[in-house]
């Protein structure tokens, strides 16, 4: 991690004020002063200000049932972020692991910790998203054994290479379904369906991985220790052969 990072989260300076500590020669890395606020840091090196030991926070993970109309960033833009509004310490320094649209609703895990959102996000980690649906147009009767075996095989979304990757589709009823997905893409949902002549008109994200969202919309809870270890990484040597 970068060293004016690691200094904010070990200590309550803001980050203007750990460069300027940092700039100032304050701040030694293993016996030695780094001016340089970028420098990468790895959390077992012994990092101390003003000759004092940094310990960094322990590394945060939670869940937060977005409302429709807020935006998964730190600060309000068109609309407020998904976090104005809710009681959560230092919420500058969580990000989101995998964004959801303005107008999406649902499951969004936040974290400060970028290897952990990695595995989920990454595609070939194959962490598994899963979201209920709403559709403008109904699904008939002649569709309802294609479509499933269209989204497995992979769909062609406007403007990329390749095709989508297989992807669960269970018909709920004629104009709602249930979508599982690993990949991100922006605005993946609603090009999936666009690509099939269709246009969502409601989106909720329920489940990523083994984590369900069981919250009431507009609060967080933090997840449990068997939640954030559900999203295990695979080994580097998997995920290289797939990439083959
Ligand atoms: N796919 C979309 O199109 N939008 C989202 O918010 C999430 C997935």
């Amino acid at each position: 991690m970068r060293l004016d990072k690691f200094v904010c989260k070990s200590t309550n300076l803001s980050r203007v004020q750990a460069v300027e500590c940092i700039r100032a020669g304050n701040v030694v890395v293993n016996g030695l002063a780094v001016l340089v606020a970028s420098s990468q840091v790895h959390e077992n090196n012994t990092i101390t200000l003003n000759a004092q030991l940094l310990i960094p926070r322990e590394f945060r993970y939670l869940m937060i049932h977005k409302p429709a109309n807020t935006i998964c960033s730190n600060v309000d833009e068109a609309y407020p972020s998904l976090f104005s509004g809710l009681d959560i310490e230092r919420s500058d320094e969580l990000h989101v692991a995998g964004r959801l649209d303005a107008d999406t609703t649902g499951l969004v895990l936040a974290t400060d910790d970028g290897r952990w959102s990695f595995d989920i996000i990454h595609p070939q980690k194959d962490c598994t998203k899963v979201y209920r649906v709403g559709l403008s147009q109904n699904i008939d009767e002649a569709q309802i054994l294609d479509l499933p075996l269209q989204f497995t095989a992979g769909l062609q979304l406007q403007g990329e290479a390749g095709l989508t990757r297989p992807a669960q589709l269970q018909i709920l009823s004629p104009k709602e379904v249930l979508l599982s997905i690993t990949e991100g893409k922006f605005h993946q949902v609603k090009r999936m369906f666009a690509s099939i002549g269709n246009r969502v008109v409601r989106l909720h994200r329920e489940k990523i991985g083994e984590v369900s969202l069981d919250i009431k919309v507009g609060t967080w809870r933090y997840l449990t220790a068997a939640e954030v270890v559900s999203f295990k990484s695979k080994p580097q040597s998997t995920l290289s052969q797939e990439g083959q």
